[in-house]
């Protein structure tokens, strides 16, 4: 198995003002001191440019993209747009954005091949509802939508998956580390089969209720290469200790 230098990477999701980009300066300078881990914040789109004066080189990213470069599509942002402001990184496929924006994998899929074509790291997220589980589907599930939202190739970028069950988002019900392994041993079989040697290579990160208090134990697990993290990314005091488990 691979080892990874661990990535963890804030998701600020619809929250965040210009007032909290405090925030971020004092995540940048922990992160910083954690020698041996890659660390990001993705806020609002209406953030990123601020944020990105504040982080003294802390990767800033976005939370979507268009697989378009340019156009008639009202509300969107495109990946040049995103470099323009200096962004090095983009969240695609999140499940708020599959339930909400009804995304299908086709979808996600273009718009991860024109981020990496762009050179941003492309964060591609996967991960099954309570009802799946139930059904005992969830690996089938979560195969069956890597295959159709993963590009063949990373270009430019770096590829990244992150396995995000749905039913542990924002509801402080955190997978077990046996959930997360068997996941985790599932996509990167499926990433080997799919892509041969480059799939040892990409970066799978957990999301789901990841706190200061059950970080260490889920970094601890074989083939999770970090964190993707929502509501304790919001504040230094709750995302530093979060960084310092992956260091
Ligand atoms: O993308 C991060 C995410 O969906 C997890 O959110 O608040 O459960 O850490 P949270």
């Amino acid at each position: 198995m691979e080892v990874h230098r661990k990535l963890v990477v804030g998701n600020w999701k619809m929250n965040g003002n210009l007032n909290q980009l405090g925030e971020i300066a004092a995540i940048a300078a922990a992160a910083k001191e954690a020698a041996g881990v890659d660390v990001a914040i993705c806020p609002p789109f209406t953030l990123i440019a601020a944020a990105v004066a504040r982080s003294g080189g802390l990767p800033i990213g976005g939370q979507d993209v268009h697989s378009a470069e340019s156009g008639a599509h009202t509300g969107n942002v495109s990946a040049p747009m995103l470099q323009e402001v200096h962004a090095r990184l983009v969240i695609v496929g999140h499940s708020e954005r599959r339930a909400e924006q009804h995304e299908t994998d086709a979808e996600v899929r273009a718009k991860a091949e024109t981020a990496l074509r762009h050179g941003l790291q492309t964060i591609v997220c996967v991960g099954e509802s309570e009802m799946d589980r139930a059904a005992r589907d969830h690996v089938a599930v979560v195969t069956a939508q890597l295959e159709g939202s993963l590009p063949d190739q990373a270009h430019d970028g770096e590829l990244v998956v992150a396995y995000e069950p749905i039913w542990a988002i924002g509801t402080g019900n955190v997978a077990t580390p046996e959930d997360i392994a068997e996941m985790h041993a599932a996509i990167r079989a499926a990433l080997v089969e799919r892509l041969g040697e480059f799939g040892e290579r990409i970066r799978i990160l957990y999301g789901g209720s990841v706190k200061a208090d059950n970080a260490a134990a889920i970094f601890a697990v074989p083939h999770v290469d970090g964190a993707l993290v929502g509501g304790a990314s919001l504040t230094a005091d709750q995302f530093v200790p979060i960084i310092e488990a992956a260091a």
